[in-house]
């Protein structure tokens, strides 16, 4: 194994030991392999390269302040790549099935998970995806589903909880009215990749995606929820093109916890320049503090409209800090799990 630097990992590929490979076809899944081999070897005809029938998961796995090895609710993860996956119209893991493999494949890659201490972590990736070759549109009978895995640093490469700049995407949507964004499918990031390159050319770290139909409420970000603290008071857009995040149904229960008020509900646009505290949240970002959002009409026009400025400016905000050592201490082992969030390696 190459010698890694823990301390300046990123969100990057980096190669593993293995991947865990199970393949369904007949009616019944394979018993999953564990394989260094990590090309898949489809058929140029598999649906997933045509039609894009692909849905995939993102959930962590640290190396705890007492050495052990924890899995942040991967059940919840296969819940939902379930709902995905039947989205698509194919077979799916089971819950069972879906843990198993990722215990197997944070084993079979142990020495890829980060140290206590670095601030990072194993991020597993699960994948599923339509296989057979075929030619009309149909969804596919024979299905592959893959567990691999990365040690990660931060999302941005950034500083923990550095905050980061976000524009709104006026003129380009992550997914349809009535379409797939409440699902994690590969489709909603192809549809995204061309507004985010242009807002990272621009040098925003993130891009703000509003309700499809009406464009006049916040969705979320491309890679991650959007969550606002306005006073004792956690605000989350409640919307059916939001993916349900894991992270943000964490965090609410950890604010609650702490005594706020959850909201869920549809955010106007307009009430940006309310919140103390605006950030991103998922598995990747965990939480990313938002500075400032940029308004333009077009991503590609060069005015800017208007600038909205979130108080906690150059800082993570209080609250925010707060629920994010919450969930990274509970995820580390060094405050007590008292929801059972965390699957331990046996
Ligand atoms: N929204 C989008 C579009 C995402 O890609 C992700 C990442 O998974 C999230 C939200 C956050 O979800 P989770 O917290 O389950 O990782
Ligand atoms: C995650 O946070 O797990 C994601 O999938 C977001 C992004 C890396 C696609």
């Amino acid at each position: 194994m190459a010698q890694l630097d823990w301390s300046d990992l990123s969100f990057n590929y980096r190669k593993t030991n293995v991947i865990i490979v199970s393949r369904y076809k007949d009616g019944e899944w394979s018993e999953p392999v564990a394989t260094q081999d990590f090309d898949l070897h489809l058929n140029a005809f598999a649906g997933v390269f045509h039609y894009a029938n692909a849905c995939f998961e993102g959930l962590k796995a640290f190396r705890g302040a007492d050495g052990k090895v924890r899995i942040f609710r991967p059940d919840e993860n296969a819940k939902r790549i379930r709902r995905s996956g039947s989205h698509l119209d194919m077979a799916v893991p089971s819950e069972e099935m879906f843990i198993r493999m990722v215990k197997q494949c944070v084993k079979g890659n142990i020495d890829y998970l980060p140290p206590y201490g670095y601030g990072a972590s194993m991020y597993i990736r699960p994948i599923l995806i339509g296989s057979n070759p075929q030619l009309g549109i149909a969804s596919s009978t024979e299905v592959l589903f893959a567990v691999m895995c990365s040690p990660v640093g931060t999302y941005s490469g950034a500083k923990i909880l550095t905050p980061a700049t976000a524009v709104i995407s006026r003129n380009y949507d992550r997914t349809a009215p009535n379409g797939t964004g409440a699902f994690k499918i590969a489709a909603n990031y192809a549809t995204s990749l061309h507004p985010y390159n242009l807002a990272h050319k621009l040098g925003y770290g993130e891009l703000l995606f509003l309700d499809p139909a009406t464009k006049t409420k916040i969705d979320e970000f491309g890679s991650s929820n959007f969550l606002a603290i306005k006073g004792n008071t956690y605000v989350t857009p409640l919307s059916d093109s939001v993916l349900p995040s894991i992270t943000n149904k964490t965090l609410q229960s950890v604010a609650e916890d702490f005594g706020l008020k959850i909201e869920k509900r549809a955010v106007p646009v307009e009430e940006l320049c309310e919140f103390d505290e605006i950030n991103a949240c998922g598995t990747a970002v965990v939480i990313t503090p938002i500075r400032s959002i940029d308004d333009k009409l077009t991503l590609e026009s060069e005015t800017i409209e208007r600038t909205i400025t979130v108080p906690s400016g150059d800082e993570c905000g209080k609250v925010s800090r707060r629920l994010y050592d919450r969930i990274r201490a509970i995820q580390d082992g060094r405050e007590e799990d008292t929801h059972n969030w965390c699957y331990y390696l046996d």
